[in-house]
């Protein structure tokens, strides 16, 4: 304990080792330049790859999975490359519209075929559950699901708000299994929502009941008149730059005996970290928040349970949908990203083995899941 402080204090005056939010005036400063540099080297590497250099994937993964965990230990700090990730934004979404096109406007065919779907288990595009003992992506999907559905104690007759619902998956699975339950999505992506209404008309999914509404609309802007039972956030929060002013909406969404659900990519690092590559290509104003800001932002509602879910839930996920956008290249390559579609390939692949690697470093015990469970200040 005594040498824990004296390191702690320590590190406060030596650049670059340790946590960057408990260092003082030098040495921060000192390790924002160092950091620049870690930057420079990750985008000139990350571009010099989409661009047409050769590195096999195993060098990649391997690389990562070298690097990364010295890191973790040593220098979380370097993983800051912004000053804006420690920060809370003035909105509580920045830069929706350029994450859409960047991201989840991108074709629909692309995410049917790399998170695959079926009649109950829609594309989904968060961190699937393997620890049950599941066999392929959708029963993993499935079991993730059925957590969700525990943990949240979801009951027929529930009135449920999804936030950022994606393709409808946890609403098709929910309005399956409840005959009683309305459920509202919400979410800012079009190509998305038009999957979903592609849905509403088919009789044979649940998203055409009427106890399906679904609202194409940014977050920063809803407004509801009715309150919900329960509120669940399956991987919208990491979009999220105002934690506090979230927590807080998402409290005044809620009865007075709601509960909110929120699932996220978490660290159990001192501080938020973010990845140059992604941010500039693949999820513009992103962060990944540290395990314990949600409850500590969470002033008008109260964390009642938090659970950490092991990173290597993600690295299967991410391996999955890795193996079907490589065996679906046939059609994926047919469709239009608005770039060179060799370069699209080249940049996607990279992100899917970048994440796969950084969820496996550390044994998924570092990045990985948060999950929480929160009900109104009472
Ligand atoms: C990682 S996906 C998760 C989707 C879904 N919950 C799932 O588990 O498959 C994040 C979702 O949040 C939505 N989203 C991101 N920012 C948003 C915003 N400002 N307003 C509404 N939806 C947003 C995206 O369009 C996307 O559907």
């Amino acid at each position: 304990m005594t040498s824990t402080v004296t390191n702690n204090n320590l590190q406060k005056y030596i650049p670059v080792i340790g946590a960057l939010n408990s260092k003082s005036g030098f040495a921060y400063q000192l390790t924002r330049g160092v950091t620049a540099i870690a930057n420079a080297s990750q985008m000139a590497l990350a571009e010099s790859y989409i661009n047409g250099l050769e590195i096999p994937d195993s060098l990649v993964k391997g690389t990562v999975n070298a690097v990364l965990p010295i890191f973790y230990k040593y220098f979380p700090s370097l993983l800051v490359p912004y000053e804006w990730v420690l920060q809370e934004s003035q909105e509580l979404a920045e830069s929706s519209r350029e994450l859409m096109k960047v991201q989840y406007d991108l074709p629909e065919e692309l995410f049917d075929l790399m998170l695959r779907e079926s009649e109950l288990i829609y594309p989904k595009y968060t961190m699937a559950l393997w620890e049950k003992g599941a066999s392929n992506i959708l029963e993993a999907q499935k079991d993730m699901l059925d957590d969700v559905i525990e943990k949240l104690d979801i009951k027929d007759g529930d009135n449920i708000l999804d936030l950022g619902c994606g393709f409808g998956a946890s609403c098709n699975y929910i309005l399956s299994k409840f005959p009683n339950v309305k459920v509202t999505g919400l979410n800012l992506s079009h190509i998305q929502c038009e999957y979903m209404r592609k849905k509403m008309q088919d009789p044979q999914s649940a998203l055409s009941s009427d106890r399906f509404t679904l609202l194409e609309q940014d977050f920063n802007e809803a407004v509801f008149e009715t309150k919900f039972d329960k509120v669940i956030a399956i991987g919208m929060l990491e979009h999220i730059g105002n934690l506090t002013n979230a927590l807080e909406k998402i409290a005044s969404f809620l009865q007075d005996n709601g509960q909110a659900f929120i699932h996220i990519i978490s660290i159990r690092l001192p501080h938020n970290i973010w990845f140059p590559f992604l941010e500039k290509y693949i999820f513009p104003r992103a962060r990944v928040w540290n395990y314990d800001q949600i409850p500590l932002r969470n002033r008008h509602l109260k964390t009642i349970n938090q659970w950490y879910i092991n990173g290597s839930n993600y690295r299967k996920t991410l391996s999955s949908w890795l193996k079907d956008f490589d065996a679906n290249q046939d059609r994926i390559k047919t469709l239009n990203y608005g770039m060179d579609y060799e370069r699209f390939r080249r940049m996607w692949r990279l992100y899917l083995l970048c994440c796969i690697a950084f969820f496996e470093a550390g044994n998924g015990q570092v990045l990985g899941n948060g999950q929480y469970l929160l009900v109104p200040n009472s």
